[in-house]
């Protein structure tokens, strides 16, 4: 047909995407993770990619696979994993979505072997994973799009104001888990927008496709 080849809003555009939760190593039979389903981040990569862009998917362990073709996907385990595919694709990229949920810790040491019960209590000692997004933040050029989530249970809207300003960030999605059907395990969400000027908007409570579609609507009209 005569506009199979129209130019689509995000044609030319390269943009990263990271989905899923990470696990940090216990032992070889072991991990710390999260419930994330990497459906936000993969719906993301998906309505993005649909309305033109490159996209690479820096995925944590996750069973999903993308409905559109061409999308370039990097599969990671852990935070430190994330890190270094993130460092990497940030570079050439115009804009990055993080909707991965990173482990804030990990275990300072990782055991070789399983490691066997014995007394009835047991620590595992954890260090601070690096945040991701405040690196980005950091690394961030004038021409740059950066996307993050925040999740909250108390305090929402300062919170999510407070990150955005922390790690240098162009929007923040904050995701309700205060509504009912709406979160992790859910195919549901219910968001809040907030930009770089503190201009917010909230939505009801959506399907990811249709809250990954007003994502988009706003990296149009944001990125540069
Ligand atoms: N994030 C990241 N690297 C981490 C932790 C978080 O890039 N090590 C990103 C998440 O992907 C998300 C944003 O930072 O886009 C906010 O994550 P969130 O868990 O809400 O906030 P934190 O900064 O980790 O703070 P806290 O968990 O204490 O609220
Ligand atoms: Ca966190």
């Amino acid at each position: 047909t005569a506009d199979i080849n129209k130019t689509l809003p995000l044609t030319g555009k390269s943009i990263l995407v990271t989905a899923g939760p990470t696990y940090e190593a216990i032992d070889p039979v072991r991990f710390i993770g999260n419930h994330s389903s990497g459906k936000m981040g993969f719906a993301i990569a998906d309505e993005l990619a649909k309305q033109g862009a490159m996209i690479t998917l820096v995925s944590g362990p996750s069973a999903l696979i993308s409905k559109q073709p061409g999308i370039k996907r990097v599969d990671v385990t852990s935070a430190a994993e994330m890190l270094e595919a993130c460092t990497t694709y940030f570079e050439n990229a115009d804009a990055c979505v993080m909707s991965a949920a990173v482990a804030d810790y990990t275990p300072v040491t990782v055991a070789d072997q399983k490691i066997k019960k014995k007394e009835d209590t047991f620590c595992i000692d954890l260090k601070k994973t690096t945040d991701i997004l405040k690196v980005l933040g950091e690394r961030k050029q004038a021409n740059q799009l950066l996307i993050g989530f925040a999740l909250e249970t108390q305090n929402e809207e300062q919170n999510a104001i407070d990150k955005l300003h922390k790690k240098n960030l162009d929007l923040i999605i904050l995701n309700s888990l205060n509504d009912n059907g709406a979160g992790f395990k859910f195919d549901t969400n219910k968001i809040t927008m907030i930009d770089s000027s503190l201009q917010k908007t909230t939505f009801d409570t959506k399907s990811k496709t249709e809250v990954a579609a007003d994502i988009c609507d706003k990296i149009i009209a944001l990125i540069k």
